[in-house]
C-alpha cells in the first residue's frame, strides 16, 4: 500500500425528509444563494422544501446550469454573487450543479485574473465561498468530494480541477428525491458510480491494497444488484438508499487511498462529451469494454479477480475469465438501457479521429502506466464502433 493521507470534512445528513435540516447547517444571518438546474426541483417538490428551510435567511437563486455545466453559466452566477453580496451558496441538484457550484465559489474569490485558469493551468485556489448541496441525483460522488468538471462550450473544452477549499460543508440526501428521476439518469447514476470504482481498482499494481479491493468489490457488487432494482421497482426506498450512499462512496476519496489510481476512461470520455455531448455515464459505457481489451495485459491480475468476485465467472483459463468479464461489464451497462457503442450515438471514425488528435495534442499519457495516448485512445474507441 502506498502512503497516503485521507481527509474528507462533509457532514453528510441522509434519510427521508432531512431537506429541512439545512436551516441548522448555514450560520445565521447568511445571505444565501441557491444554485439549481433546469428545473426537474421545481417539478418534485424539492424546491418548495428548500425554500421553506430557508425562511429565516434572505436568500436569492440562479438557475439554468446545464448538465455538463458551462464556465459561462457559472460565470453569471459569479455576477450575481458579487452583486448581492452572497456569503453562502446552496447547491440544490445532481453532479453538474454541485460541480458547477464548485467552479463558482472558487471563481467568486479569485484574484488571479480570469477563473477558466484554474481549470485550464490550474491555477491554485487561494479561497472559496462556503457553500452545502441538497443532492437529486446519485452518480457523480460530487456532494463528498473536492472535484468538479467544467465546460466551456465557446471552446469545447471540458476539464477537472480538484482543491479541498471546494469540499461542501455538508451534504443532504435523501434518497426520497431521486424517485422523480428519468430511468435513463437512475442508468446513468449506476454505471458512473461503477465505473468511479473500477478507475481505482481495475489497475495493473505490485502493491498489496486488499481493503480497499475489497471495499471497491462490495460496491461493484452491490452496483449490479441494486441497480437493475432500482429500474424495475422505482419507487423502493431501501434501493434507492443503497445507490445513492454507494455513489457517495464510489467517489469520496475512500476506496482510492493508497492505491494506483486509473482514469483513462474517464478523461476520454470528457472528450467524448466535450465534442458531441453524449451524457457522461454513455461515454464512459462505451470506453470502458475497449480499454479493458486493449490493455488486458496489463490489468490482467484485476480483470480475473473482479470476473470472479464481483460477476461469479469460474472455471475457465484466465484468458477466458477476461473475455466473459469485459462481456459481462458491457452486459451490465446494456441490462441497464445503456447502449454501449459509438454507432449508438450517430458516431464513427470520423469522431475517433477527432478524440485521437485532441488527446495527442494535449501530450496526455493517461492511465495508471501512463501509457494511453491519443493513438492508444483511438485503438480503444476503434474496438467500440
Ligand atoms: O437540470 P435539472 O432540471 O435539475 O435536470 C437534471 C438534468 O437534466 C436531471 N435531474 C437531476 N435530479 C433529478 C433530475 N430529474 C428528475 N428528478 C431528479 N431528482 O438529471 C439531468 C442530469 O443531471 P446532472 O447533474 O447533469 O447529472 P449527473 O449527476 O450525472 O452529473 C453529471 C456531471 O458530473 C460530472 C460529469 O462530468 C457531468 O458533468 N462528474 C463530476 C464528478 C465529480 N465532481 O467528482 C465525477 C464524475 O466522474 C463526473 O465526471
Ligand atoms: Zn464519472
Amino acid at each position: 500500500m502506498k502512503n497516503f493521507s485521507f481527509y474528507n470534512p462533509v457532514k453528510i445528513i441522509f434519510g427521508k425528509d432531512t431537506i429541512k435540516d439545512i436551516a441548522a447547517e448555514i450560520p445565521a444571518k447568511s445571505k444565501v444563494l441557491v444554485v439549481y438546474g433546469g428545473g426537474s426541483i421545481k417539478k418534485n417538490g424539492v424546491y418548495d422544501q428548500v425554500t421553506k428551510a430557508l425562511s429565516s435567511f434572505e436568500w436569492h437563486e440562479f438557475s439554468g446550469i446545464e448538465p455538463n455545466p458551462h464556465y459561462e453559466t457559472c460565470m453569471k452566477a459569479v455576477a450575481l454573487i458579487k452583486d448581492k453580496k452572497i456569503d453562502f451558496i446552496l447547491a440544490v441538484g445532481g453532479g453538474s450543479v454541485v460541480d458547477a457550484t464548485k467552479f463558482i465559489v472558487a471563481a467568486a474569490c479569485f484574484e488571479d485574473g480570469d477563473p477558466w485558469k484554474i481549470l485550464s493551468e490550474g491555477r491554485a485556489i487561494k479561497k472559496a465561498l462556503p457553500y452545502g448541496t441538497v443532492l437529486t441525483l446519485s452518480a457523480t460522488g460530487s456532494e463528498m468530494n473536492d472535484g468538479a468538471v467544467i465546460t466551456r462550450a465557446e471552446t469545447q473544452d471540458k476539464l477537472a480541477f480538484s482543491n479541498p477549499l471546494v469540499y461542501p460543508k455538508f451534504s443532504v440526501l435523501d434518497p426520497e428525491v431521486t424517485f422523480s428521476l428519468p430511468p435513463k439518469q437512475i442508468a446513468n447514476g449506476i454505471v458512473d458510480s461503477f465505473v468511479h470504482v473500477i478507475e481505482q481498482y481495475l489497475v495493473y499494481s505490485e502493491e498489496d491494497t486488499l481493503m480497499q479491493d475489497l471495499w471497491a468489490e462490495s460496491l461493484l457488487k452491490l452496483l449490479t444488484i441494486e441497480g437493475p432494482k432500482a429500474l424495475r421497482n422505482p419507487d423502493d426506498y431501501n434501493v434507492r438508499a443503497n445507490l445513492m450512499w454507494a455513489s457517495s462512496w464510489a467517489l469520496n476519496g475512500w476506496v482510492g487511498r493508497g492505491v494506483d489510481q486509473d482514469w483513462a476512461t474517464h478523461m476520454i470520455g470528457h472528450e467524448i462529451t466535450a465534442f458531441y455531448g453524449l451524457d457522461h455515464a454513455v461515454t464512459l459505457s462505451i470506453v470502458l469494454p475497449g480499454l479493458m481489451t486493449v490493455l488486458k495485459d496489463q490489468k490482467a491480475k484485476k480483470i480475473v479477480r473482479l470476473g470472479k468476485k464481483v460477476f461469479g465467472i469460474e472455471g475457465a483459463s484466465d484468458n477466458e475469465i477476461i473475455d466473459r468479464t469485459v462481456k459481462a461489464v458491457e452486459g451490465f451497462f446494456e441490462g441497464l438501457g445503456v447502449k454501449t457503442r459509438l454507432s449508438d450515438y450517430g458516431l464513427g471514425g470520423d469522431a475517433i479521429e477527432v478524440i485521437r488528435k485532441r488527446l495527442n495534442e494535449r501530450g496526455w499519457k493517461l492511465g495508471e502506466c501512463h501509457n494511453i495516448t491519443g493513438d492508444v485512445a483511438a485503438e480503444i474507441l476503434d474496438l467500440r464502433r
